[in-house]
C-alpha cells in the first residue's frame, strides 16, 4: 500500500456477483426481499467507493438469465426494486459523472423498465468517469452465441471470410467490446463459480472470493479485493521470468 493508502496497482475493470442476499435475510429471520434491500444498498456504497479507489469500470450482476427460475414473487420484487433503483438513484450516478450501460437480453422484461434503462443510458452517455455495467438477463454462453449469430450473419451475406474470424473480430462483438477485459473478479457469498457470468472476458482475470454475504461486504473488504490483486503476478500465459523483465 501507499502513503495514501492506495493499492499500487489498481485493476481498470472489476466485475462482481453480489450473491448472498438470500441468506443474509435468512440468518436475520427476515423475508428474502429484506435481503435484496440490503443488498441495493451494498451496490450503492460499493459503486461509491469503487470511484474512491480510481477503478475505471466495474460491471454486476444483478440479474442472470438463471434468475428467471426463482419463485414468481421473489422476481416481482427484484423488478421493483431494479425500478426504484433506477428511478432514485441515475440523477446522483449522473451527477457523479458515472455512465451507465446495461447488459444482457432486454426483451423479456417490462417496457416500462427498458425504457427506465434506456433514459439511464442516455442521460448517462455522455459522462467520463467511472463506466457501470449492470448485466440484466445476461448469461456468458448467451453473449457468446449472440457474437456467433453476429458474424454468421455476415458470412451467410458474403461481407466477411470465415478465414477472417480472429480473436479480436469475434471480441468485438460481445458485450463491454470496447471496455478491456475484467482484471479482478470479485465474488461473495461463498460459492467458488463463475456461474455463467462473463466468460468470455474473464479468461485471464485474477478470481477473488470471499464468504462475506453481499448485504455485509464494505469498501474495507473492497480494499482487500484489491490488496489481493496488487500482490498477484499476472503472466497471461508467459513464464514468471518473462514477466518480470517486461515489468523491469
Ligand atoms: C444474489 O443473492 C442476488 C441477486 C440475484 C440479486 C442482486 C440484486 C441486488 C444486489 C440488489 C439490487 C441491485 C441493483 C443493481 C439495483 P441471492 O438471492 O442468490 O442470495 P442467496 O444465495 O443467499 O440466496
Amino acid at each position: 500500500m501507499t502513503e495514501t493508502d492506495q493499492p499500487v496497482r489498481v485493476p481498470a475493470h472489476v466485475a462482481i456477483i453480489m450473491d448472498g442476499n438470500g441468506r443474509w435475510a435468512s440468518h436475520r429471520g427476515k423475508h428474502r426481499s429484506a435481503g435484496h434491500q440490503a443488498g441495493f444498498k451494498t451496490t450503492r456504497a460499493i459503486v461509491e467507493a469503487c470511484i474512491r479507489q480510481r477503478i475505471k469500470a466495474l460491471t454486476l450482476f444483478a440479474f442472470s438469465s438463471e434468475n428467471w427460475a426463482r419463485p414468481q414473487q421473489e422476481v416481482g420484487l427484484l423488478m421493483d426494486l431494479f425500478m426504484h433503483a433506477l428511478k432514485s438513484e441515475v440523477a446522483k450516478l449522473h451527477e457523479n459523472n458515472v455512465r451507465m450501460r446495461f447488459i444482457g437480453e432486454r426483451s423479456a422484461f417490462s417496457e416500462k423498465l427498458r425504457k427506465q434503462m434506456a433514459l439511464a443510458e442516455e442521460k448517462t452517455a455522455d459522462n467520463t468517469g467511472l463506466e457501470l455495467a449492470i448485466a440484466v438477463n445476461y448469461g456468458g454462453r448467451w453473449d457468446i452465441v449472440n457474437a456467433a449469430k453476429a458474424l454468421a450473419q455476415q458470412v451467410h451475406e458474403g461481407s466477411l471470410d470465415p478465414d477472417d474470424i480472429t480473436l479480436d473480430r469475434f471480441a468485438g462483438y460481445v458485450s463491454l467490446s470496447d471496455l478491456s477485459d475484467p482484471d479482478l473478479f470479485i465474488r461473495t457469498g461463498g460459492e467458488k463459480r463463475i456461474s455463467n457470468y462473463l466468460l468470455w472476458h474473464l479468461a485471464y482475470t485474477e478470481l477473488y472470493f470471499t464468504d462475506t454475504l453481499w448485504p455485509d461486504f464494505s469498501e474495507a473488504e473492497l480494499c482487500e479485493a484489491l490488496a489481493f490483486f496488487s500482490g498477484r503476478q499476472r503472466r497471461f500465459g508467459m513464464t514468471g521470468d518473462q514477466v518480470e523483465k517486461i515489468n523491469a
